[in-house]
């Protein structure tokens, strides 16, 4: 771990002494390192590095392939790593190169960047635009005559994944641009439409959306992600694009690639997201202008200043050299351009000693190790604990009880810990021996094939009942005022409760022998199990806590259902091939889970039930049939089935008598012919949104 401290001052402190076999070795030892870390980074989306370290790493490398060009030239760059194509798409090549940008960390750094351009261009006053740096992942979005055609991530720079069917899910990403009127209102002319268009924009997550995935994956006892870029990259990879329009994710744009015809190219860098907001795309909305060197790093510090209020993560800024020919006078590198670099913000870090490292039971039995700190100030609060995710990450990482650690905060909400500061471990620093039996039932611990989480496997276990309990009654589940973590530890050890089931057979007897200030509290709080009862169906749903199950999903499969029962009578297979009918039909296949909403049913529990779910079930879309063919503007197939089943309707293969409906795209082939024969209603993408916003 924490690879860029033990390399400090190495790269050029060793180089002078190394031979050049030493140097060779140094360098591919880097360079591994670095794909590695590049992999986790950036494919995996599960980096071990903090951002900084991992910069950090990837310019000692740079900078020993700076002084030895000769070996450097052996093994693939640093711009060669660097790829973020996953292997799950299709694979798309960019018109222009997505380059990178050269990063700086210090005033000195970004002082030598304008002396090096004003050298270049020969004049020293140069204007500058200094723009957030969106800490999310980045993309070209193509558009031809206006048309959005294709989204691609940045992959090697020169091609990458065509992720267009999630990317379309995001909603603020427009599908057309609008064409201005000329000279209206005094704001200056749109200019026309190009008929070719790459816009360099970036995905990312807000921290309210992060902040609220999390939360509800927590309750799920699903792994957390550890910040908002992360999320952003995992859900643009999801194979299921339903999952991304689930998940509110944003996008910016800051640049262009290819711009056709390039005549008409706003010539400056703030003239282009002007134009981009006259076209409705979005666009940066807090930049500054500089002009000179002063100004420049007057505009970044204000920025580090002004980006804690921004809703979206930013780690540092990007400095651009406004217009546009001088860009193209200075040119770029084989990896970045000569005009623009990025300032990285350092991440609030401190270090601390770990002190004991406790285990949790979760929901669903898996134990979680949690790191106990010294108190640390770090980013305006006190730190005290940080989630060590799992065992395996414990050993990986090789942190000891009694080390002395780096704690960041992730995205800048949840304390991390980064690092050891091996140089400082303690002789009496010990390894962590992760239980082998459930630290509260003393069930021998268990693990599932694939799977790094190790489990508690006993579901009776009252830390497992107490978490399922807690969750239930959660203002996100049922709602019980009344029923906290300290009625539940009550309840549960007197033995009064063992199931959710439970809750809905307390009687007032049960209340009052819990002791404490008695018949009031009583009272209220079987009111609000009284209440309860009635609760909105997909309240249920999430509270019985089924594994990828969260508030939104809960809310889908109440509209689909309509009811508790109907989940219960619903066969295995017909729960749907997606992602949520197998979760569903794994949950219902449990005996014990069936009891207990059988129990919840036979307890007196009427939920709601949404007032979509009855037009569903008897709507237009209720045994209608539906075949596909050709390609659809922007549904895949498999968007457009899951829509068509969501709504009660079947999709079949081929045409016949009984297909209601042909949802037809473009090149629709031979069905199209079939359809008309038997006269078979022919449907285009538009009218079949339109059918489904009727119901
Ligand atoms: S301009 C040719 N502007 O930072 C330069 N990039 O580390 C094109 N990024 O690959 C990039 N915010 O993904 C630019 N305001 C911004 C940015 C930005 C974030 C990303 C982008 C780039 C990476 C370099």
């Amino acid at each position: 771990m924490l690879l860029a401290l033990a390399w400090a001052g190495s790269a050029t402190a060793a180089t002078a002494a190394d031979s050049p076999v030493a140097t060779r070795e140094r360098l591919a030892a880097l360079r591994a390192d670095v794909a590695h870390h590049d992999k986790l980074y950036h494919q995996e989306a599960t980096p071990e590095l903090s951002d900084y370290d991992y910069d950090q790493l990837k310019q000692r490398l740079r900078a020993l392939e700076t002084a030895f060009p000769e070996l450097a030239r052996e093994t693939p760059t640093v711009a060669e790593i660097g790829d973020d194509r996953s292997g799950l798409f299709q694979t798309y090549r960019h018109r222009e190169r997505m380059l990178s940008l050269d990063k700086s960390y210090a005033e000195a750094d970004l002082r030598a960047f304008h002396a090096r351009l004003a050298k270049l261009l020969g004049r020293g006053e140069l204007a500058y635009v200094v723009e957030p740096k969106f800490d999310g992942f980045a993309v070209s979005a193509t558009y031809e005559k206006g048309k959005l055609v294709r989204v691609v991530t940045r992959g090697n720079g020169t091609e990458g994944d065509d992720i267009t069917a999630n990317a379309i899910m995001i909603r603020r990403l427009p599908r057309t641009l609008r064409a201005g009127s000329e000279g209206d209102g005094g704001s200056p002319p749109s200019s026309p439409i190009p008929d070719l268009l790459e816009l360099r924009g970036e995905i990312f997550v807000s921290f309210a959306e992060f902040a609220r995935i999390n939360a509800e994956r927590e309750a799920a006892g699903e792994a957390l992600f550890a910040n908002p870029r992360n999320l952003a990259t995992g859900t643009i990879r999801q194979r299921d694009a339903g999952v991304v329009e689930r998940r509110h994710l944003e996008i910016v744009f800051y640049g262009v690639g290819a711009y056709v015809p390039l005549s008409a190219q706003p010539p400056t860098q703030h003239g282009l997201t002007e134009q981009l907001r006259r076209w409705g795309v979005p666009a940066v909305e807090n930049s500054w202008m500089a002009r000179g060197v002063g100004e420049l790093w007057a505009a970044v510090q204000a920025l580090d200043r002004a980006r804690a209020g921004f809703p979206f993560p930013t780690d540092g800024a990007v400095v651009k050299l406004d217009e546009v020919a001088l860009q193209r006078e200075a040119g770029a590198t084989d990896h970045a351009p000569r005009w623009a670099m990025a300032f990285k913000f350092a991440p609030a870090r401190a270090e601390t000693q770990l002190r004991a490292i406790v285990v949790q039971v979760g929901r669903t039995g898996v134990l979680t190790p949690v790191a106990e700190f010294a108190p640390v100030e770090l980013a305006g609060s006190t730190i005290t604990r940080a989630s060590l995710h799992n065992r395996d990450e414990i050993l990986r990482r090789d942190i000891r009880v009694g080390d002395f650690v780096f704690i960041e905060k992730a995205g800048e909400i949840i304390p991390a810990v980064v690092g050891v500061n091996r140089a400082r471990r303690p002789a009496e620093a010990r390894a962590f021996v992760f239980p082998t039996a459930c630290p509260v039932c003393q069930t021998a611990v268990a693990q599932r094939a694939g799977e790094v989480a190790v489990r508690c496997p006993n579901a009776a276990c009252p830390a497992q009942l107490r978490r399922r309990l807690e969750h239930f009654a959660s203002r996100e589940c049922v709602a019980i005022d009344g029923l906290g973590p300290a009625t539940i530890d009550a309840l549960v050890e007197r033995g009064a409760v063992k199931d959710v089931v439970d809750i809905y057979r307390l009687r007032r007897a049960d209340l009052l022998a819990l002791g404490k200030d008695a018949s009031k509290s009583s009272d209220r709080l079987l009111a609000a199990i009284e209440t309860s009862r009635r609760a909105e169906l997909w309240r249920f749903v999430h509270g019985l806590g089924i594994p990828q199950i969260g508030a939104v999903t809960a809310k889908e499969v109440a509209r689909r259902f309509g009811g508790l029962d109907a989940l219960l009578r619903t066969a295995p297979g017909d729960f749907g091939g997606d992602a949520t009918g197998r979760a569903l039909a794994a949950f219902f296949a449990e005996p014990r889970n069936r009891a207990t909403v059988e129990g919840l049913l036979a307890a007196g529990v009427r939920p709601t039930a949404p007032a979509t779910a009855t037009a569903a079930f008897s709507g237009r879309l209720t045994g209608k049939i539906f075949v596909l063919t050709g390609t659809l503007p922007t549904l895949t197939r498999a968007q457009a089935t899951e829509k068509i089943e969501a709504a009660g309707g079947k999709v079949a293969g081929s045409v016949s008598r009984n297909t209601h409906y042909l949802l037809a795209g473009a090149d629709p082939g031979a069905k199209r012919e079939q359809a008309r024969t038997l006269g078979v209603p022919v449907i285009d993408e538009a009218a079949f949104l339109a059918l489904l916003r009727e119901e």
